[in-house]
């Protein structure tokens, strides 16, 4: 039997992240106990910061009835040396689902390669799939199907921008990228991409008419020392009020957290009419749970 993992969105179907989403809506609509998951541990190796994908997969997985067990490089023979491939064998043994969120993302891809049970991003430089998931339902919500919409993806291209890319494939919507020259997406990635994606280098250009704007910090975990230069090179990529104007009426505004106010966005974006952080940040827990169930519940039905 092969296993499944979510690594990437690229190891999901357009209509698996479909049913993925109206199940994340469904589950949220959900108020008694309901625990197909029973008896099911869920293994977190989190060698980054957290506190959303923490969280949300360990009141996730409780919720559904299992039980989480978090494991960081200091309290774990990993940060020891033991080889990753030695862990993932052993650890796949004991427990059903492992979320990794580490900084290479080979180390998922290798983990994955060694595991026996599904292995979930959460979170790589590369990749992070699970904030696209409840992104895509947190846009769904409010605004109904994102095919054929403009997302304005303004800043860094990073992980984030990359799982934009690849959700902008799978839904049908026209990603624009406005990074700083020497921020973008590798090009090979925005050639792949060439049908869904526009670079720009002007935050105005990308974001005018879009349906919903999104940012992210300008430096990312491990990129601490680069923090004033990015500041520097990052400066008029600010989204505010002025450039939300640019944008469609009743464009939305995402980010996947935590921000950095006055930074990336003023905060009277942050905290106004047209952003939906919060739910945002709220969805992280219920499209988990879908993609839990989707995973490891052997009662649901392939999407
Ligand atoms: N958005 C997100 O992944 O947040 P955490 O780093 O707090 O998990
Ligand atoms: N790009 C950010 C996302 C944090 C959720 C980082 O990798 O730090």
């Amino acid at each position: 039997m092969t296993v499944r993992h979510f690594l990437t969105l690229q190891d999901i179907s357009a209509d698996q992240f479909h049913a993925l989403i109206h199940r994340a809506i469904e589950l949220k609509k959900i108020k008694g106990p309901y625990e197909p998951l029973k008896n099911k541990i869920l293994g977190m190796i989190f060698e980054k910061s957290s506190t959303r994908t923490r969280v949300s997969f360990e009141a996730g997985i409780v919720q559904l009835g299992g039980a989480a067990i978090f494991l960081s490089p200091r309290d774990s023979q990993l940060g020891r040396g033991e080889p990753l491939e030695d862990t993932a064998r052993v650890l796949s043994r004991m427990v059903d689902c492992v979320v990794l969120r580490t900084h290479k993302h080979e180390t998922v891809t290798r983990f994955a390669a060694h595991s026996s049970v599904p292995v979930i991003n959460g979170l790589t430089d590369r990749y992070h799939p699970c904030q696209l998931l409840a992104d895509m339902q947190t846009y769904f919500e409010h605004r109904g199907d994102i095919r054929g919409k403009t997302v304005a993806w303004i800043g860094d291209g990073n992980n984030m921008c990359y799982s934009y890319i690849n959700a902008a494939g799978l839904l049908g919507f026209h990603l624009n990228i406005a990074a700083p020259a020497g921020y973008e997406p590798e090009a090979e990635a925005l050639v792949q991409a060439r049908d869904h994606v526009s670079l720009y280098h002007e935050p105005e250009a990308a974001a005018r008419n879009a349906d919903l704007i999104v940012t992210d910090v300008w430096a990312s975990m491990g990129q601490e020392e680069e923090q004033r230069q990015r500041m520097e090179a990052f400066r008029g990529f600010q989204v505010n009020s002025e450039l939300m104007a640019l944008a469609a009426p009743d464009a939305l505004f995402m980010h996947c957290l935590p921000a950095h106010r006055e930074e990336e966005v003023s905060a009277e974006v942050l905290e106004g009419p047209q952003s939906v952080v919060w739910d945002e940040a709220e969805n992280r827990l219920h499209a988990q749970k879908a993609l839990l169930e989707f995973l490891l519940s052997p009662y649901h039905d392939d999407p």
